[in-house]
Parts: structure tokens; C-alpha cells; sequence
């Protein structure tokens, strides 16, 4: 056998050995959740991440929620990792994402069935991760996404994320409350996006700064929805900067700062 056969067996081993043992990962608390969200197909698209060399390691759940679960994982290079995995079982949102996809000029053509729309839901969070990314708004750095698995930067150390708004009171609210009207703007102006599902939940302080995240529902401004979802995204955002006793401007005020290129 000759040398890069051999390191071809050698590399393949690894891999399995990887594999299982992320299969034995104890989860046991988690167990009944995991093994539903790792179904077969879910699995491949793991194994896929993990041979690609994107994902090295899969560790423990950092969110369950109805529709997605993130898990702390490492690349080689032992940096952290957030990997969202969309539910494939979870028929219940289609109705819900179906009105935030059509309209939307990115995705024109697109099958129906629950699979597809929630591979299109996921491809969907992180075409709106990069263009806010390079739009310098502060969102989690876009890695790799396949059919229901996104992976992206993880805001927070060891496997222990960043706070939301919700659950940390900031020293600096005023700051704060600038930088993330600076950051709807941009997400507007630059990105041509509107977050659509913006409040205290979807924005993590990390760094006494603000992260904005979980953009499935993001629109192009162009969508029939974009000035209704901006009108909600600034009402939530007043209210709460509101009742940390920060002086707000008001929400009309607000949106026309954010959809007009001179002010
Ligand atoms: N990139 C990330 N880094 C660290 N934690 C994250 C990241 N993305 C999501 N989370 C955690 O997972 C939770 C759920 O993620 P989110 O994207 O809001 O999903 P959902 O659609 O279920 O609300 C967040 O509240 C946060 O605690
Ligand atoms: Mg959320």
C-alpha cells in the first residue's frame, strides 16, 4: 500500500472516531431533543461539516428552542463555534416563514414542501448574516451553511454565550441604544435588510457591545412587509431603551432617520 493510501485510512479513521464520538456525546438530559434533531439526513450534513474540515468538534446544546437548537461546537483550530440546526420535524412554522420568504427577490422559485422551505429558511439566515456582516453590522461572523445546519461565530466564551438584552441591564444604555439605531440603519441603507423580529431577545451584549442576531425573518426593504416589520423592529426598541430611562427619540422620528440616505 503506498503512503497516501495509507494517510488516506489514517484520515478516514480519524474521522470515524470523531463521528462516534460525537454520537456518544452524553447529551443524556438532552437526549430525547438530540435525537430528534438529529435525524439521519441531519447527521450526513454534520458528517459532511466535519470532514470538509469546517467543524472539528460538537459539544454541548446552548439553545433548544421550538424551531432550531444551537450547539457550542470548535473548528480545527479549537475557535469557538454556535451551529444552528433548523428542525426538519417542526411543520408548525411553515405558515409563519412562508410570509417572510415570498416577496423576498432572493428567493423566487422555491419548493413547498416543509423540508425545502426550512432549507430555505436556513439558507435564508445566512444570506441576511453576510450582508449585515459586511454591511459592519455587528451580527455573528457567517461560516458554512448546508440544507438545515448553519454554523457561525460564537458571541460568547467556552461555550457559554453572551447575554441577550433581555436578561443582562447594560451600564450604558444610552450607548448602546445609539449603536443599535446606528445598526438598523446600516442593516437598511447597506444591507437593504430589515430585521423583523428586533427586541431585547434577539440582541446579545457581548463585550458591553451589541450583537444583533436570529435574522431568518429579515427582509429586503423592497418586501411587502419591510416598513410595517421596521415600524414593529423601532417600536420594541424604543419601548425597551425606554424603560431603562434612556431619552429615545420617537418611533416616527426614528424611521425616517433609517430609510432616508440624507439624514
Ligand atoms: N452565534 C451565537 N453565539 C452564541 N449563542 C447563540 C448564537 N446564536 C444563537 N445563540 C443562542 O441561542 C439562542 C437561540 O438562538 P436564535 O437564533 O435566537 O434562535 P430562535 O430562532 O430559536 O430564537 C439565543 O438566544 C442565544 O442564546
Ligand atoms: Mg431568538
Amino acid at each position: 500500500m503506498s503512503n497516501k493510501a495509507r494517510e488516506r485510512i489514517k484520515h478516514k479513521e480519524k474521522l470515524i472516531e470523531k463521528r462516534d464520538k460525537m454520537l456518544k456525546h452524553d447529551f443524556s438530559s438532552e437526549r430525547a431533543t438530540v435525537e430528534e434533531v438529529f435525524d439521519n439526513a441531519t447527521f450526513m450534513v454534520i458528517y459532511a461539516l466535519l470532514k470538509k474540515g469546517i467543524l472539528d468538534e460538537l459539544n454541548g446544546v446552548v439553545n433548544a428552542g421550538k424551531e432550531s437548537r444551537v450547539y457550542w461546537g470548535k473548528d480545527p483550530e479549537g475557535k469557538d463555534l454556535a451551529v444552528k440546526i433548523y428542525l426538519t420535524s417542526s411543520a408548525e412554522f411553515k405558515k409563519g416563514m412562508l410570509k417572510y420568504i415570498q416577496g423576498d427577490y432572493r428567493f423566487k422559485r422555491i419548493k413547498r414542501d416543509t423540508k425545502s422551505l426550512i432549507f430555505t429558511w436556513a439558507q435564508k439566515e445566512y444570506r441576511n448574516l453576510e450582508q449585515a456582516y459586511r454591511a459592519k453590522v455587528r451580527v455573528p461572523k457567517p461560516i458554512a451553511i448546508k440544507n438545515n445546519v448553519l454554523v457561525m461565530e460564537f458571541i460568547g466564551e467556552e461555550g457559554v454565550n453572551a447575554p441577550s438584552l433581555k436578561k443582562y441591564q447594560p451600564e450604558n444604555p444610552d450607548k448602546i441604544y445609539n449603536t443599535v439605531l446606528l445598526y438598523i440603519r446600516r442593516l437598511y441603507q447597506k444591507a437593504d435588510l430589515v430585521h423583523g423580529d428586533l427586541s431585547e431577545y434577539n440582541i446579545m451584549i457581548w463585550k458591553n457591545k451589541p450583537v444583533i442576531f436570529d435574522v431568518s425573518q429579515a427582509v429586503p426593504s423592497t418586501h411587502p412587509l419591510a416598513k410595517f416589520l421596521l415600524n414593529r423592529d423601532l417600536k420594541n426598541i424604543n419601548r425597551f431603551f425606554k424603560s431603562l430611562g434612556v431619552n429615545v427619540c420617537s418611533v416616527d422620528e426614528t424611521f425616517k432617520k433609517v430609510v432616508n440616505k440624507n439624514l
